[in-house]
């Protein structure tokens, strides 16, 4: 039987759907080599700007001496590059043919201070406290559990150090809201499906993220599993949500 003849299992779109971890690969490793064209064309490039945000509300962190970041759910490494130029960055994700374009990408832009590591953001194969800063693009979504999510990134940071989640979010004006979604979910579809060839990818897209939390209930998530001053910024009228969080340093010890 060809490949071709055998549909890619469609991930269940529910929010925290147990087992979905195989189908969200397989998805995406169907749709790799269309990922970054298809992104930037469906955003008309707002996905950029949004990274480049997300950055710069990390600078103060990335620039101290030494520093290090962890791009989760790095895909083809599009945040793992903006990082780079400040600070070291490992990006990590369990999707094979993703990192396999995004170390093309790493190599030919000669980002020396990228590298990419395959593994599950669930079970991460880093050290309690090892980063500055944690980053997580348009993957949190995806995981089975997104408090588990959440606290393993929660677990790697250092004290002091700082979270960046970037998500689809819930636009805030309502008939921006209606006309944004409208697009989201009948006209993306389609053209995803046509450019990608995957039928389920750009469907499961919009679905996922009506059932994800919106701003203030993430915010709330983030809280709960440990992190202080939790703060988020509507990107694009709310399409997109920045959540930033931080690991706050121990009380001093205290002096007698
Ligand atoms: C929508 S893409 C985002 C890629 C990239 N961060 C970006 O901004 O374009 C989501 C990525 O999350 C990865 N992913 C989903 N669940 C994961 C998990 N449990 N562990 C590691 N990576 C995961 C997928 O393989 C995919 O590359």
């Amino acid at each position: 039987m060809k490949s071709a003849e055998i549909p890619t299992p469609q991930p269940d779109t529910a929010f925290n759907a147990p087992g979905k971890r195989n189908a969200v690969r397989a998805m995406f490793a169907e749709i790799a080599p269309s990922y970054d064209r298809l992104n930037h064309l469906l955003s008309v490039n707002i996905d950029k700007v949004w990274r480049r945000f997300t950055v710069k509300k990390l600078k103060d962190v990335l620039d101290r001496p030494g520093a290090i970041a962890l791009d989760l759910c790095c895909g083809t490494a599009d945040l793992t590059l903006e990082l780079a130029p400040h600070a070291r960055v490992i990006g990590c994700d369990f999707c094979h043919p993703m990192l396999v374009i995004g170390n093309e990408k790493i190599a030919a832009r000669e980002a020396r201070q990228a590298t990419l590591a395959e593994g599950d953001a669930l079970h991460l194969p880093f050290a309690d406290q090892s980063f500055d800063v944690v980053t997580v693009a348009f993957g949190l979504r995806n995981l089975e559990n997104v408090e588990a999510g959440l606290a393993e990134i929660f677990r790697v940071l250092k004290p002091g150090g700082r979270a960046a989640v970037l998500e689809f979010s819930r636009p805030i004006v309502p008939v921006f809201r209606q006309a944004f979604e409208f697009y989201f979910h009948n006209i993306l579809p389609r053209i995803g499906a046509l450019l990608s060839g995957s039928k389920g990818a750009y469907t499961y897209l919009p679905k996922s993220v009506s059932n994800f939390p919106p701003q203030k209930r993430l915010a709330e998530m983030m809280r709960s599993v440990g992190f202080a001053d939790v703060r988020y910024h509507n990107l694009s009228g709310g399409i997109a949500a920045l959540h930033l969080g931080e690991r706050a340093l121990p009380p001093a010890s205290a002096k007698n």
